[in-house]
């Protein structure tokens, strides 16, 4: 289920010419099955009609005019006691000074000071009016008080010039909203480290070897991990999948650089979703190998084992307290996958098919078992490979409670 799935959120338009870009917020919310309501100050109005956002929302957007209608004495309140988040964007320089100031003069002002719930500005404003220290000082007064402020973001301005003050992309935004939505999950506190992607193993400055994954699987898992609150660093290979916002992101390509990269780190679960190669190189030429010279004979060595010079010699020793690792199989599924799970130390091993056409590398889908230390087995339905993320991730989140 979609972490907007049920959610209510508040989306507050005000008066920027971003303002169109809020109803690409608002439908790609309502879309991901979340309750919006929409409420436009009367600078808002001036750029984008309430329609616009009932048409995306299939809800009432607020105005001015509610704030003196039949429910007006309750309707701040409750709009903003039910919320779970209470987003505005564009945010502009005078709604940021008003809610510094806890100025409370239209609908959006009034719930946003009635309201409970986690609030996220994506400023938008002239560079200039941005640089002042008036708004400067109304950010640093919002963020401290708990406001999670994204952007604004540099470009081109209304103004016809370029600084800072471009409220940032509807995605970002988005992805930031997804990220306050989780904050409070079951892994809030945790950290997670996954990888992701196959590793390059370089033959000579151009030439590599490597694999058919896409990366897809351990991106969908750190999503997932930061859908419940965990702080989540992402070890990846160069891929074509944009980051989930809000991880930390560490970009390798070899074996070697990868595990490089795990060696400095510890956490409360390691999840190796990245394809790692068996085997590399022995010497990377230094030069291109030029065809002129004959076809080269590549000779091969063993790369090492990530997951099993991670794991950690005894008790105390681990970096992860929780380990979780692949096993792509095209035969003998669950022997191979079960004897992994004791030989690379694991907790929990997703042990997937990679014969069917419709599951493994580079395709939407995964046949997955999960196969437990403690010898449980719990084969998935055929899954996308979000649905996989998420129930791995709830395993994880029950190993460590
Ligand atoms: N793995 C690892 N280091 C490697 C290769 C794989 O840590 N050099 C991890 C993978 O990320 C995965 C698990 O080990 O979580 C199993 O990977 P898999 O390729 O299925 O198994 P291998 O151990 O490489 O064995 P084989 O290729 O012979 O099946």
């Amino acid at each position: 289920m979609s972490i907007f799935s049920g959610k209510h959120i508040i989306l507050g338009v005000t008066g920027s010419i971003a303002a169109y870009k809020a109803a690409e917020i608002a439908s790609k919310l309502a879309q991901a099955g979340a309750l919006v309501d929409v409420i436009l100050t009367g600078a808002g109005e001036k750029f984008v009609s309430p329609l616009t956002f009932q048409s995306v929302t299939g809800r009432k957007a607020f105005t001015d005019k509610d704030l003196w209608g039949d429910e007006a004495h309750i309707m701040h309140i409750s709009l903003g006691k039910t919320a779970d988040l209470l987003v505005i964007a564009p945010c502009t320089a005078d709604t940021m000074a008003k809610l510094a100031h806890g100025i409370a003069d239209n609908l959006l002002t009034v719930t946003t000071l009635a309201a409970k719930c986690p609030i996220l500005i994506a400023p938008a404003m002239d560079g200039g009016m941005f640089d002042h220290p008036a708004t400067q000082a109304n950010l640093a007064t919002l963020t401290s008080r708990g406001a999670i402020a994204v952007g604004p973001a540099e470009g081109h301005l209304a103004s016809g010039l370029s600084g800072k003050g471009r409220m940032v992309e509807p995605a970002e935004v988005l992805g930031h909203i997804r990220l306050a939505l989780g904050r409070s999950g079951r892994l809030a506190g945790k950290k997670i480290v996954v990888t992701a992607g196959g590793t390059q193993e370089a033959i000579d400055p151009v030439r590599v070897i490597t694999n058919r994954s896409s990366g897809r699987q351990g991106y969908a898992l750190a999503q997932a991990a930061l859908d419940q609150g965990a702080d989540v660093t992402l070890i990846t290979t160069p891929t074509a999948l944009t980051p989930p916002v809000g991880a930390k992101i560490v970009n390798v390509k070899s074996v070697q650089e990868m595990l490089d990269a795990l060696l400095n780190e510890s956490a409360d679960a390691l999840i190796m979703a990245a394809a790692a190669a068996d085997f590399r190189p022995k010497h990377a030429a230094k030069d291109k190998l030029k065809k002129r010279d004959g076809i080269p004979q590549i000779e091969l060595e063993a790369a090492p084992d990530i997951l099993k010079t991670v794991t950690g010699s005894g008790p105390g020793t681990r970096r992860f307290s929780i380990m979780v690792g692949f096993a792509a199989e095209s035969r003998d599924l669950l022997a191979n996958a079960s004897e992994k799970l004791k030989s690379k130390g694991l907790d929990l091993i997703a042990a997937n098919d990679i014969s069917a056409s419709d599951a493994g590398f580079a395709v939407e889908t995964n046949r997955i078992t999960l196969l437990f230390a403690d010898g449980k087995k719990e084969p998935l339905p055929l899954t996308t490979k979000t649905e996989a993320a998420e129930k791995i991730i709830e395993h994880v989140a029950r190993l460590l409670e």
